[in-house]
């Protein structure tokens, strides 16, 4: 099973990622947690570039981080999921196309067909994307923005609105979380959706 994790930055999805890691492991079930970018050395090595490097065009941002995800693709996911593992991955193709696609304006379309060559067409069995406020969102930001956090307010907002056009035309993969409400009923609803998968 492939299931990712979406949302806009400080949605809370990584600890809905590492939730849902952990209690599939309590299953008995061996499990591959991962991240985007990252996962594997050269896509740590992209993460370094795309987060905390140089300002770029969006289409070298766009092509950064598709290459970290074919590498992660090939070398972790595919063959996790081969030898018959569960794949849990916070963030994916859906990042790309939310900001990449939308916020920056590349284009959905273009930006989902570079990521599904070079992916070879693989996306997730249950994606959950964790809904919140971005306003919310920013005031539970912490730590020392990155590159793409400090985009601002607009960004982030287009961000939102792109993450809610996806999953309404996506229904069957992308299931919506509502993210104001406390970490652990969120959890809860995430293992009630997983549970028709087991
Ligand atoms: P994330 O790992 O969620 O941030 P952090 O761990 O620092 O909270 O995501 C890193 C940033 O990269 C985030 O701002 C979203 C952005 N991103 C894209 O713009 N496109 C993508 O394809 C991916 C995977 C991430």
């Amino acid at each position: 099973m492939f299931v990712t994790f979406e949302g806009v930055d400080w949605s809370g999805k990584s600890t809905q990622a590492e939730l849902l890691a952990g209690w599939l492991r309590e299953q008995g079930r061996t499990v591959l947690a991962t991240r985007e970018p990252g996962g594997t050395l050269v896509g740590e090595a992209v993460r370094q570039v795309v987060l905390h490097g140089h300002d770029m065009t969006p289409w070298a941002e766009a092509a950064l981080y598709a290459a970290a995800r074919a590498d992660h693709v090939e070398q972790a996911i595919r063959p996790a999921l081969e030898r018959g593992e569960d794949v849990v991955c916070d963030r994916y193709i859906d990042s790309s196309v939310a900001y990449q696609g939308v916020a920056r304006g590349l284009g959905e379309a273009q930006v989902l067909a570079l990521n599904l060559t070079v992916t070879r067409g693989l996306l997730p069995d249950r994606t959950f994307l964790v809904l919140l406020d971005p306003d919310e969102a920013r005031r539970r930001g912490g730590r020392e923005p990155d590159r793409i956090e400090r985009e601002g307010d607009d960004f982030m907002r287009r961000v939102d609105a792109a993450y809610r056009s996806l999953a309404a035309e996506s229904p069957g993969r992308i299931i919506a979380l509502d993210g104001a409400r406390p970490a652990d009923e969120i959890a809860e609803e995430v293992r009630e959706h997983i549970l028709q998968l087991l």
